[in-house]
């Protein structure tokens, strides 16, 4: 790969930046000043340093963030602020994007990341990755709606794949509920609980397939994942 390119994703700077750097002498190729920003340089092989500090490249990254109500799970938005807002400048990677989309007022686990196949099969319907909620609902969930949710329910004349509806807690009027789903339709959780009669009051993500989400990470917070849960999020 060319020489600027790798300087970039190393985390340096732009493009534009990090060929200022070159032109300046500041980067050595296997110990000799490289002035070409085309130069050929292998990420494997070659030893690239930046004022003597030895720089690393890596192609993917993940992350997991613990998204807040208000924020909306897009790169770019003309209104709102986006999950992408909550990177900060040394973090933020123009080819970052949320895998799948949580609902504004909706809180909980989103993986960030710039791997677009593992996003592809995280996302696909075929895959069956499971999502878990944990959700607040206005009525009494029963199990006559558990096992509706076990049947599927008909969502715009298609019957969604099989969900787990666990309850909780019932306190009066309103419920403490988990709801395993195998898809991601749009407004999922929120229309099956409406089919049923009730209304979901607050919704949060909390598993999506074999990554959860870490208790100690504070809402509008991220980090990257750990190489553990990287390999169960792969599976
Ligand atoms: N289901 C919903 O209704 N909303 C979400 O944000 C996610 C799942």
């Amino acid at each position: 790969m060319r020489l600027d390119k790798f300087l970039a994703e190393a985390g340096l700077g732009s493009r534009k930046e990090v060929k200022q750097l070159i032109k300046k002498g500041q980067i050595t190729v296997n110990q000799q000043i490289e002035k070409s920003d085309k130069k050929q340089v292998d990420p494997e092989k070659d030893r690239i340093e930046y004022r003597g500090e030895l720089l690393h490249y890596q192609e993917f990254y993940y992350y997991v963030l613990h998204k807040p109500a208000g924020v909306v799970s897009a790169t770019e938005d003309q209104r709102d602020q986006t999950v992408m807002d909550l990177f900060s400048a040394k973090d933020y990677r123009s080819d970052l994007f949320p895998v799948g989309r949580l609902d504004k007022d909706t809180e909980g686990l989103l993986l960030i990341t710039n791997d677009g196949k593992l996003a592809h099969e995280l996302l696909s319907p075929k895959k069956h990755v499971e999502k878990e909620y944990f959700a607040e609902v206005s009525g009494v969930m029963t199990d006559e709606d558990q096992q509706k949710f076990t049947e599927g329910i008909f969502l715009d004349g298609e019957r969604t794949l099989p969900a787990e509806l666990s309850i909780d807690e019932v306190t009066g009027e309103t419920s403490k509920v988990r709801i395993i789903l195998h898809e991601g339709k749009f407004h999922q959780v929120k229309r099956m609980v409406k089919s049923c009669g009730k209304e979901v009051t607050y919704l949060k993500r909390i598993r999506m397939g074999g990554l959860t989400l870490p208790q100690d990470l504070a809402k509008g917070k991220y980090r990257l994942l750990t190489e553990d849960e990287l390999r169960r999020l792969k599976g």
